[in-house]
């Protein structure tokens, strides 16, 4: 898989770039399966209920651990207040992260055979790593509304060097929470926001670091509609979102976060890893 030089000026203009057919048929129905499988043999016996809406996260060890882990992060409301589930745990779980991609073999070898490291030195980064993987699973008429955020927010470098690629599993659609983006939101607005670890390191704070930010204009929001297997390459300086999965299809989709290792990585980032990063070759 090459980029070729129309590709890298359509991403470098825009913020984003659709990839077409960029795991086959047989790697999307390869990953579901597994996920399938992980999902049927887990124990909620512990859990950490993540919030989709107003850009929260739980912040207690559960998460901050989930760096170099696989984590469970179920729906807000999977669970009643006695912590038992209130549906099947398959509709219950909202994501898994955020290491599928070093510690789960068949999303290894999917994730490493995939044509993510020519993308990351076409896009000129010079020491390339998969920082972070997460399978979101957007539910049929459960998945909630993600609020319009930057990536570079989570995943913070200085200089800025985040990338996303994120991988539709399923046909993603108006209908089913496509992704939405703002074209060229990257070179109009500065990164207003670093997601952190708290002063005890026992939980996670939002901080502004552009006070005087901008407004994002979301009426300049555009759908990004794809099929199965397809994929969107997402600066980390892009303003994107998705909307409520109000429709009778399901909306999986499996994500990869890229650092540029040659950038410096504050301590103070949510994400923290002891398992050693691999760089991209
Ligand atoms: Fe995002």
């Amino acid at each position: 898989m090459e980029l070729n030089q129309q590709q890298i000026n359509s991403y470098h203009e825009n913020g984003f770039l659709i990839i077409r057919n960029f795991f086959s048929r047989n790697d999307v129905a390869a990953l579901m399966g597994r996920m399938g499988q992980i999902i049927e043999e887990l124990e909620p016996s512990q859990f950490s209920i993540f919030s989709t809406k107003e850009q929260t996260r739980t912040s207690d060890q559960y998460f901050l651990e989930s760096g170099d882990k696989i984590r469970f992060f179920f729906e807000k409301d999977a669970f009643d207040e006695h912590g038992q589930l209130t549906t099947k745990k398959q509709y219950a779980v909202n994501k898994v992260g955020h290491a599928l991609h070093d510690l789960e073999d068949t999303f290894q070898q999917i994730t490493y055979k995939s044509g993510v490291t020519n993308i990351a030195y076409a896009l000129g980064m010079q020491k390339p790593t998969i920082i972070q993987s997460q399978y979101i699973f957007k539910h049929a008429k459960i998945g909630g509304y993600v609020a319009p955020h930057t990536d570079s927010t989570f995943l913070y470098t200085e200089p800025l060097s985040c990338l996303g690629i994120w991988i539709a599993l399923h046909d993603a659609t108006k209908e089913n929470g496509c992704l939405w983006a703002i074209p060229g939101a990257h070179k109009k607005y500065p990164l207003q926001k670093r997601f952190i670890r708290n002063a005890k390191n026992d939980g996670t704070v939002f901080i502004d670091i552009d006070k005087e930010r901008v407004k994002w204009k979301l009426a300049d929001l555009v759908p990004l509609e794809v099929k199965s297997g397809d994929a969107i390459l997402l600066h980390g300086s892009n303003v994107h979102m998705s909307y409520e999965n109000r429709s009778d299809m399901p909306r999986n989709a499996y994500v990869l976060h890229l650092i540029d290792q040659a950038c410096h990585y504050p301590a103070n980032n949510w994400l923290q890893r002891d398992l050693p990063l691999k760089t991209l070759t």
